[in-house]
């Protein structure tokens, strides 16, 4: 018979690896509730035309990567290729920005992009991100990226470098635009890349090939083009940044995959992924909530990628999480042995310890195989006379030495044990 395989570059998540996935993700939620962000949870799909207009109709991840269709109501829907849209519709849709400002948000799960698949890039990405709305501070801009500089380093990270930037806003981008594709166009560009300039002419200084890299070297920069205004905002995010002891380079080259930045744009890059080195990415989006139909306030925010995220912590050779399933195991030998620890068991639990017992009466050879695979330290092993005895024999699973306790004395015991 035919047996199934996940939709292609959509990865399962299950032990033992799953226990490090869930450890990075709760550490960087742990960043954003450090500082104050609220959790959000949104629906997995919305209104296509959210996207859309949200991230705009000519970036890949629109025109290209959405996962989109109709209900069977007729409505078109799309699987949330990114966060930051949906989190602007819940707040105007709830009136959340009538609150105290700024409104901080955090999210995690799981997001949806038809990519071309390979390591470290999925069509089922999951990310932690924050957004902050109703406040243009350059102060939050730099809090905004020393969360996720402490999400990675309360990770262990150290590998990874931040790259800043600001795109301006459209008191001086438009003009800037002009320029840049007044210069593409005296390049010797092939067709697609012409078009793309046309289109989308920030998006060329991205190119990756080294003949185009090669003709872009005196293409003007947004950096030396940005008004007054945004040139103060960006040095004030900067100071804050050292303010903050938070190293960053320059790029006044980055080129986001989304059409909604404004002034601080940052990605945070990882050196030991190969091509997918982004590890996490966001910055400012000034215009994104009255284009979604909202007042006009201002919003800055990041999504960090959890999968990407675990890759660079195995890149750097670091344990995240714990892969034990659980830190006692029961192995009975015979029936009556058995009845006592499912009791046991459960007790352990009440009591806060993570137990699991030997099902199946596969005999002690087998029982201590499967002790030794759940990542127990300590295996509780009951027979027939132990229980004539009143007592358990507790095993220490590094070490193979084993002690009597008295049964009505184990959970203290083991608890005990369990604190060194
Ligand atoms: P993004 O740069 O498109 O930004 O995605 C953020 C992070 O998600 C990336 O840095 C990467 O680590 C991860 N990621 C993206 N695509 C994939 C993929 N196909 N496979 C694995 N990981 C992936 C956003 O999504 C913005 N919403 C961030 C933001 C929030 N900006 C402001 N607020």
């Amino acid at each position: 018979m035919n047996t199934f395989a996940a939709p292609k570059g959509i990865p399962d998540y299950f032990p033992p690896d799953s226990a490090g996935f869930r450890a990075v993700r709760e550490r960087l939620v742990a960043a954003a509730t450090n500082a104050g962000y609220g959790l959000i949870e949104l629906p997995i799909f919305e209104d296509t035309a959210l996207f859309a207009r949200g991230i705009g109709e000519s970036t890949d991840v629109v025109s290209k990567e959405m996962y989109t269709f109709s209900d069977r109501g007729g409505r078109s829907v799309t699987l949330r290729p990114e966060g930051t849209a949906g989190v602007i519709r819940a707040v105007i849709e709830h009136g959340l920005d009538r609150a105290t400002l700024p409104v901080k948000l955090a999210y995690s799960g799981p997001f949806f992009r038809y990519e071309r698949p390979q390591a470290g890039r999925y069509r089922q990405l999951q990310q932690v991100g924050i957004e902050a709305i109703g406040v243009d501070d350059p102060a939050l801009d730099a809090e905004t990226i020393a969360v996720a500089d402490a999400g990675f380093r309360s990770i262990g990270l150290t590998g990874f470098r931040l790259e800043i930037t600001s795109l301006g806003d459209d008191t001086c981008r438009p003009a800037y635009r002009q320029l840049l594709q007044d210069f593409l166009r005296g390049l010797p560009l092939d067709e697609e890349t012409r078009a793309r300039a046309e289109l989308n002419p920030l998006r060329v200084l991205d190119d990756k090939r080294p003949e185009v890299r090669e003709l872009l070297t005196d293409a003007p920069l947004m950096r030396d083009h940005l008004s007054d205004a945004c040139r103060e905002h960006y040095e004030q995010v900067k100071l804050h940044l050292g303010d903050l002891g938070v190293p960053f380079v320059e790029n006044p080259r980055m080129v986001r995959g989304l059409d909604y930045y404004t002034k601080t744009c940052f990605e945070f890059v990882h050196d030991g992924l190969g091509a997918q080195s982004g590890i996490g990415g966001g910055g400012r989006y000034d215009g994104l909530m009255a284009e979604l139909g909202g007042q006009p306030l201002s919003g800055v925010g990041f999504g960090i990628g959890v999968d990407r995220t675990l890759l660079a912590a195995k890149a750097e050779g670091l344990t995240v999480g714990d892969p034990a399933r659980c830190d006692v195991f029961c192995v009975p030998l015979g029936e009556k042995a058995k009845r006592r620890l499912v009791i046991l068991a459960g007790e352990l639990r009440a009591a806060g310890v993570r137990a699991d017992l030997a099902y199946g009466g596969r005999g002690l050879k087998g029982a201590m195989k499967a002790a030794d695979r759940s990542g127990a330290r300590w295996a509780l092993v009951l027979g027939e006379r132990d229980l004539d005895a009143g007592t358990v024999g507790v095993k220490n699973l590094a070490d193979g030495e084993q002690t009597d306790v008295p049964l009505d004395q184990v959970i203290g015991r083991v608890s005990e044990l369990l604190q060194h």
